[in-house]
């Protein structure tokens, strides 16, 4: 008898550069899964234009997404890699949730009160609309698994929720997914201000290393890391926030542990250790960006896994668009 796998469901928009903390939160465990789920891995672009976007660069981020999603591992013979926009039933099946979604708890949303203070002149229904999009992304795959970061927490909540509430007005129609957490380690912290996040826009652009930047770059990103006045390499991230984010960093990029680390480094000053640290993540992304340069030279062969994938996945939604709009009452073609 076949194994029947659990589906697995993950989007990244295809906006700004990734970092390390994209890469080793995510994208870096999709490899693996693989194996375990059967996974569906989207280019969120039709999320990406809840803010302004630059239609060429937004194309090509999108193309280059997909890109990096293969070299990453991710083998789009197992599983379904595609691009969110091609599969028109997302938006079809957002319109019918937005009428089980209330207004009052997509305003308490923290990322949709973030993002309209960060782009107050263009607070758009798509922004207030980005969870129940992501809720229709999600649900028309009747997908078991989410890994998400933390950040993403409240949004698979309340995907659960209207899942939950379409289920009980009518009859079972979807799964309710269940959020998958990185594990400890995975958060990886901006160089300059270590108590924060790293993030892709973030205000320095020295304080976040992205997948894209080049040995010099690296090694110049860390050597600027703020670090504390002890010269001491331990971790501790309540009163040594810098150095304990350079060690998660070169313990997740050279597989060890943190005790190792620690031994490794001890007597050492923070100028080799910064070092050390630049030297492995830089000597990690090169083989990562060699793969993905060579990926995004053959854009025929880029443009045929998007139509594979926008294929296999349309008619995976199609079947749950079929019922839910047999359910609300919906002629159908
Ligand atoms: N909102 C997610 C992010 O910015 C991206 C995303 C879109 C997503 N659709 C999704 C993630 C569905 C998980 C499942 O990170």
């Amino acid at each position: 008898m076949e194994e029947v796998k659990k589906t697995l469901y993950s989007g990244v928009q295809p906006t700004n550069n990734l970092t390390i903390g994209n890469l080793l939160g995510t994208l870096r465990s999709w490899r693996g899964l693989q194996e375990d789920y059967d996974c569906i891995f989207a280019a969120a672009n039709m999320h990406a234009i809840t803010v302004r976007q630059n239609p060429a660069e937004l194309r090509q981020k999108t193309l280059a997404l997909i890109a990096l999603f293969l070299a990453c591992g991710v083998d789009p013979e197992k599983s379904i890699v595609y691009v969110q926009s091609q599969v028109p039933a997302h938006a079809e099946l957002c319109w019918a949730l937005n009428t089980f979604t209330y207004v009052g708890e997509m305003e308490r949303m923290t990322q949709f009160k973030d993002k309209s203070a960060r782009h107050a002149d263009n607070i758009n229904m798509g922004l207030m609309d980005y969870p129940v999009l992501m809720a229709a992304d999600i649900l028309l795959y009747q997908t078991d698994i989410v890994p998400v970061g933390l950040d993403q927490r409240q949004h698979l909540e309340i995907s659960r929720d209207i899942a939950q509430r379409f289920n009980n007005v009518y009859s079972p129609t979807f799964k309710v997914p269940e959020g998958l957490y990185p594990k400890m380690g995975a958060k990886i912290c901006d160089l300059l201000e270590p108590t924060k996040k790293m993030s892709k826009s973030a205000e320095n652009p020295n304080g976040a290393v992205f997948l894209s930047d080049d040995k010099d770059t690296v090694l110049r990103k860390f050597k600027r890391a703020v670090t504390d006045s002890e010269n001491c390499i331990k971790y501790a991230p309540e009163t040594k926030a810098g150095v304990s984010n350079l060690l998660t960093i070169y313990c997740a990029f050279s597989d060890k542990s943190v005790a190792e680390a620690e031994r490794e480094f001890d007597g050492k000053g923070y100028g080799d250790f910064k070092l050390a640290v630049g030297e492995v993540v830089a000597d990690k992304l090169a083989p990562l960006q060699a793969e993905h340069n060579r990926l995004l030279a053959d854009k025929a062969y880029l443009e045929k896994v998007m139509a594979d994938g926008a294929e296999r996945a349309y008619k995976l939604a199609r079947k749950t668009l079929s019922k839910v709009y047999k359910k609300i009452g919906f002629y159908q073609v």
